[in-house]
């Protein structure tokens, strides 16, 4: 089929408040919005601003009103647990009023907030949609954050309630929450006044006495009492969740994503670019805790009446490579999501994709993937291995939903390897120079969008507009910077080549080096530090912390290291792999103090690099590539 790309992308540019306005015709509002856009408001206008709708009526109600209760909402398919489990969408609706009911007697108002810090299961989707019934923002924390990450998040959103699990599983250990949960409230100023905890069969959490909650106590009793809360009708810009992203300070950025934007987004990029019917089963291997999981775990595909799959599990080793194939045969799954990254572990255990053939694939249609530049190599095993379209596409946290990626649903372009293809209606993206300055096709430059960003973007971020507009606005005025740097080809085709800040992409987890920095130097023989991202093979890249001490200490170099390595898991969490720190004598540094950090990393990387003109001491570089070479590293 000839792409409608063109025509449909021009049809937004001719007039985007019209392009939106019909997109907006496929949600159902309270009060429909007679405009499109105030570019009078916000910070660079908003989206449907005199809406009223309900993100959790669009999810559940609606489609149960509509005759589709029957169809499976949700399945939850864990390999760690050996459970699947289908959840139509009546029986969800029938859930999630009731924990809405259950929030309403904890106190929870509209526009109070709750975190959400549980492993993959269905009652952390539950928990979200039943905070967006009654207007309550939620804001989901990844279980492989430590207790101090969440506490920062509690503080700077100052939630109310928490919800929670006992455990989540990891292969081969068991993953207590509740005392980093015990231990978050404890570091946090604010406390939040409860927290709902389900109680999972392998681990039970210990109580704290009026504070903590049973969930599935308080749901039964809601049910039996026949409690339910309805939707609370909340304006289009009035904010459906918080989502914390790694900032380049040990200070996370709270992502807004406000109610009737997101909708309109999400909807029309479901059935336009990824090209799912109501009624198809979607998966997103992904978790709840990222973006991903928000947009097309849970909203996307329950906004467009699909079925969507719960994972709990890993690409390999629950139980084998093949895992992901398994499920889309026996879930009958038309199109996936994923991260390069997983690809890559399942190709390194099973390099020839013997795996696929015990699978009957035929209703599989595509695989998406994103969250980190997906190599050439790995596009073209997947293609190999799969025999479908494999789509890169690009976005962020703080997007919402994709950038840039070939339109499945409006028709394949040709495939360019290494380009996430092109810009999606609503994104008009440019490559700008240092000072601002556009520069020509295939040019390296930063890729920024052209104000104001499409619905579905953030607003903002949570109290904090000035940061928003620091990080975000102020640099290139006029535009949204990505922190990408970047290229367009003649044919308008995006390349995504590195980050500008200090952000770094492990396992397709984004995380700072900057916050790593941050806790390295807190140990205190540490001097001086700097964390910098190392390519690897498998994730991406992967964090190495260069560390001076202090001169006064006679210790073992390598204990140090060690105290350092478990600081690191201690305060940012597991998910930051930082297993990698060695101790040097003395830092790279330009004659005004900089840290060379990209050069060291060239040097980690094996790629040619250039002796910094402003070096303040060229034979550094020879101590760290010394230090390197010792652990195996840029040989
Ligand atoms: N709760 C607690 N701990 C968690 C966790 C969670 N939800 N998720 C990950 N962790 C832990 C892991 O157990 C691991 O701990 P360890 O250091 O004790 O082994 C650490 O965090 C790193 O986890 P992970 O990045 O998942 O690495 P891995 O080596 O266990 O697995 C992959 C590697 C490639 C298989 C895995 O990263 C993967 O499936 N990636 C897919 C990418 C993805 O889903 N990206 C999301 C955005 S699209
Ligand atoms: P996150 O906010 O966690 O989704 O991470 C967003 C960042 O991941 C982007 O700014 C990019 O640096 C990177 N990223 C995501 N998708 C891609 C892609 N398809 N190609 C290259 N980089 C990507």
């Amino acid at each position: 089929m000839a792409s409608r790309y063109s025509e449909v992308y021009g049809a937004w540019k001719t007039d985007p408040e019209r392009f939106w306005s019909e997109a907006a015709e496929a949600i159902d509002w309270f009060e429909r919005p007679e405009r499109a856009f105030d570019a009078e408001r916000g910070i660079y206008g908003q989206w449907f601003p005199d809406g009223l709708t309900n993100s959790c009526y669009n999810c559940l109600d609606r489609h149960v009103e509509s005759g589709r209760g029957e169809q499976t909402a949700f399945i939850y398919d864990s390999p760690v647990t050996n459970t699947i489990e289908h959840i139509s969408y009546g029986a969800l609706l029938d859930d999630v009023k009731a924990l809405a009911a259950v929030y309403r007697k904890l106190g929870i108002d509209k526009g109070d907030r709750i975190i959400i810090y549980m492993p993959m299961i269905p009652q952390a989707a539950v928990a979200m949609l039943a905070a967006a019934r009654i207007g309550a923002v939620h804001s989901v924390v990844f279980g492989g954050f430590a207790a101090n990450e969440l506490a920062v998040r509690i503080e700077d959103c100052r939630a109310k309630l928490i919800v929670s699990a006992s455990c989540g599983i990891e292969p081969g250990r068991t993953v207590a929450y509740k005392p980093l949960l015990d231990a978050a409230i404890t570091i946090a100023e604010h406390k939040p006044a409860h927290c709902l905890v389900y109680q999972r069969d392998m681990l039970t959490a210990e109580m704290v006495p009026v504070r903590d909650i049973d969930y599935a106590a308080a749901l039964t009793a809601a049910k039996e009492a026949g409690d339910e809360a309805g939707c609370t009708p909340v304006a289009s810009t009035d904010p459906l969740y918080v989502l914390y992203t790694s900032g380049t300070t040990g200070q996370p950025k709270g992502v807004v994503r406000d109610n009737g934007g997101h909708m309109v987004a999400l909807k029309w990029s479901m059935q336009n670019f990824f090209g799912v019917q109501p009624g198809e089963v979607f998966w997103a291997a992904s978790d709840i805790g990222w973006v991903v999981g928000h947009s097309f775990i849970v909203y996307g595909p329950l906004l467009n009446g699909n079925t969507s799959i719960l994972f709990e599990g890993k690409p390999v080793g629950t139980p084998d490579p093949g895992t992901y194939w398994r499920i889309i045969a026996e879930h009958g799954v038309s199109v996936m999501f994923t991260a390069p990254t997983a690809l890559r572990a399942i190709r390194k255990e099973d390099p020839d994709a013997a795996l696929v053939a015990k699978y009957d694939l035929s209703g599989f249609r595509a695989l998406f993937l994103a969250g980190e530049r997906a190599n050439p190599d790995t596009i073209r095993w997947a293609e190999k291995a799969l025999g479908v379209p494999i789509i890169d596409h690009w976005w962020q946290t703080e997007t919402g939903w994709p950038v840039a990626g070939n339109p499945l649903g409006l028709g394949l372009l040709p495939v360019k390897y290494g380009s996430p293809a092109v810009p999606l209606p609503g994104y008009d993206v440019q490559i700008l120079d240092d000072a601002g300055h556009p520069v020509e096709a295939e040019i390296l430059g930063n890729v920024v969008v052209k104000l104001p960003l499409p619905p579905g973007c953030l607003p903002t971020l949570w109290n904090a507009d000035h940061r928003f507009r620091a990080a975000y606005l102020d640099e290139f005025p006029g535009y949204y910077k990505t922190a990408d740097a970047g290229y367009l080809d003649e044919d308008g085709y995006v390349f995504i080549m590195a980050r500008t800040d200090d952000i770094i992409n492990v396992a397709g987890h984004r995380l700072s080096t900057g916050a790593m920095e941050e806790v390295c130097a807190s140990h205190p023989d540490v001097a001086e530090c700097a964390v910098i991202g190392i390519a690897d093979a498998l994730k991406g890249q992967i964090p190495a912390g260069f560390l001076v001490i202090n001169s006064n200490v006679s210790r073992e170099t390598s204990e140090i290291e060690r105290e350092v390595i478990s600081l690191v898991r201690d305060r940012i969490g597991p998910v930051a792999a930082f297993r990698t720190a060695m101790c040097v004598k003395r830092l790279p540094k330009t004659r005004s103090g900089k840290i060379l950090r990209a050069t060291i990393q060239k040097i980690a990387d094996r790629q040619p690099w250039k002796m910094p003109a402003t070096i303040d001491d060229p034979a550094i570089l020879d101590e760290i590539a010394a230090v390197l070479h010792a652990k195996g590293i840029g040989i």
